[in-house]
């Protein structure tokens, strides 16, 4: 299987985007990418340390240019963060350059992944469920302008989850052909 375009996930944290997407790489032998991966490669340091020394601002700067990296790469998988989408060029890019997949997740699935987890900076405050709740509210709609298809991941397996996908984008007639 060769991929005609990049397979672009978008979604909130927690959503599997980074679990489903090497997953789903593998399954079609097609490259894996991974943004937050790329950039934590790239500065050698963790995102939530990018965070507290550039801000939001200097994260999504950098983001920014990893994701036109990365697009301009052969086709593959690719994972982003789930604030990729706020940036409107951003989600022009994805669109352009690839099918872009939503990842769609309830809060509670959400923070039940999540857990205590150290790693996300937006995660690290008393109140994560209202947390996420605002994320959601202000992103879900980019997130739906951004994708050609969405898919629930709130239940099943990540085989079962891969399977969803290649099936909702077989459906939806977006590509997913041998070049
Ligand atoms: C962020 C999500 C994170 C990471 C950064 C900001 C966000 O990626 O890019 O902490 O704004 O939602 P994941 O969605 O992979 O957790």
């Amino acid at each position: 299987m060769h991929l005609a375009r990049h397979l672009v996930l978008i979604g909130p944290m927690g959503a599997g985007k980074s679990t489903i997407g090497r997953r789903l790489a593998r399954a079609l032998e097609a490259p894996f990418r991974d943004s937050d991966q790329a950039i934590r490669e790239r500065t050698g340091v963790e995102i939530a340390h990018i965070f507290d020394i550039e801000g939001e601002t200097g994260f999504r700067r950098r983001e920014k240019a990893m994701l036109r990296e990365l697009l301009d790469e052969p086709p593959g998988v690719l994972a982003t963060g789930g604030g990729a989408v706020l940036d409107a060029d951003n989600r022009r890019l994805l669109r352009e350059h690839g099918t872009v997949v939503y990842l769609r997740t309830s809060v509670d699935e959400q923070l039940r992944r999540t857990g205590k987890d150290k790693r996300r900076p937006l995660l690290q405050t008393d109140d994560p469920r209202a947390r996420l709740e605002a994320l959601m509210a202000e992103r879900h709609p980019l997130y739906e302008e951004a994708a050609h298809v969405t898919v629930d991941t709130d239940r099943g397996t990540i085989g079962q989850m891969v399977h969803r996908i290649l099936a909702a984008l077989d459906e939806s007639g977006n590509d997913r052909q041998h070049a």
